[in-house]
């Protein structure tokens, strides 16, 4: 069984698919799925054609968890590398470590011979330079990057709102649960934004003895609200994966300030049973899912429900970015 998101994970669902099928285990299948998302250009937010941080830099998070053994491995704030899914997979195999975040990841991924490659997609670059030309003053150009940059992070557009990062959780045929998480976050985010896809526990954590749980969305959300490791607990003490994701729902209501705006929660147990929820979603989230016996993924649409009348940022905010033919 596999669960991935909204049309971001389209690329790569099949192969884990067929991966899962064939006898694979979870984990390769995840990370060989989560590739195909990466290197999708029309990805938006997701590896190579991600949109840039503040700076114009394509910064990558990226996440994997094994749920029989617990271990994990995750880089952030990455830049130059085309596949920080497998970056993540190597932390878990070959460190004594869980995360790695920045120039330490960097230079693990030189260490280890990962493919290096240029992230900026033109339409990326031309997003930007429009933004750096409309909304950085002339004196800021001048001392460009030598500005503060707090005022414009909080004035940025976030063209993410509405797509998303791709997460995938599934489960093998000898039961094996497991998680990955690949994104290039918020566009024109402050540079070294870690978002929830590289934090386990809150954009992703897998169990194989209870279940697994993945975010997307506003990370900022999900990490203050503990969001997947909370579902996973939920169904240890006893709850049903629905019952779980509907309770850390209600904890995200307890949210107060702070960047709020729509989050959705991926959960699967053991038994094959799943609940997909978009708090404050729009109607276009749908996420896919594969289960043995079944020929093809299928797209089904996640529940909606609204803990605030008013989410910011603006979940049209990404259309603007679409009229101008980015
Ligand atoms: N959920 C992805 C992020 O906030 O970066």
């Amino acid at each position: 069984m596999i669960i991935v998101t909204n049309n971001e994970g389209h690329a790569g669902i099949a192969t884990t698919a067929k991966l899962l099928a064939q006898g694979g285990t979870s984990l390769d299948a995840i990370e060989a799925g989560i590739r195909l998302v990466e290197a999708d250009e029309n990805v938006r937010t997701v590896g190579r054609g991600g949109w840039p941080n503040l700076l114009g830099e394509v910064e990558l998070d990226a996440s994997v968890m094994d749920g029989t053994t617990l271990r994990t491995g995750a880089v952030g704030a990455l830049k130059g590398f085309l596949h920080p899914v497998s970056i993540a997979r190597q932390v878990l195999e070959k460190l004594p470590h869980e995360l790695l975040a920045g120039e330490g990841a960097r230079r693990f991924a030189a260490e280890i011979g990962a493919e290096a490659g240029d992230l900026l997609m033109p339409h990326a670059r031309t997003a930007w330079q429009r933004w750096f030309e409309n909304e950085v003053t002339e004196g800021e150009r001048e001392r460009w990057p030598e500005v503060p940059m707090t005022d414009l992070c909080r004035r940025a557009i976030d063209p993410e709102i509405g797509r998303d990062t791709t997460i995938f959780i599934g489960q093998d045929k000898d039961d094996n649960i497991a998680a990955g998480t690949s994104t290039s976050g918020w566009g024109w985010k402050y540079p070294g934004r870690l978002g929830d896809s590289p934090i386990i526990g809150a954009g992703s954590y897998a169990d194989t003895r209870y279940g697994a749980c993945a975010c997307t969305g506003v990370g900022e959300m999900s990490i203050r609200a503990g969001t997947a490791r909370a579902v996973v607990l939920y169904m240890k003490m006893g709850m049903t994966v629905e019952e779980a994701v509907y309770e850390a729902v209600t904890d995200m209501r307890a949210l107060k300030g702070g960047l709020i705006g729509r989050v959705t929660i991926h959960a699967i147990d053991p038994a094959g049973r799943h609940k997909v929820v978009a708090v404050n979603g729009l109607p276009e989230n749908h996420y896919w899912i594969w289960q043995d016996g079944m020929e093809a993924p299928v797209s089904c649409p996640a529940e909606i429900i609204a803990i605030s009348e008013d989410p910011t940022p603006k979940p049209t905010a990404h259309r603007r970015y679409e009229q101008m033919g980015l």
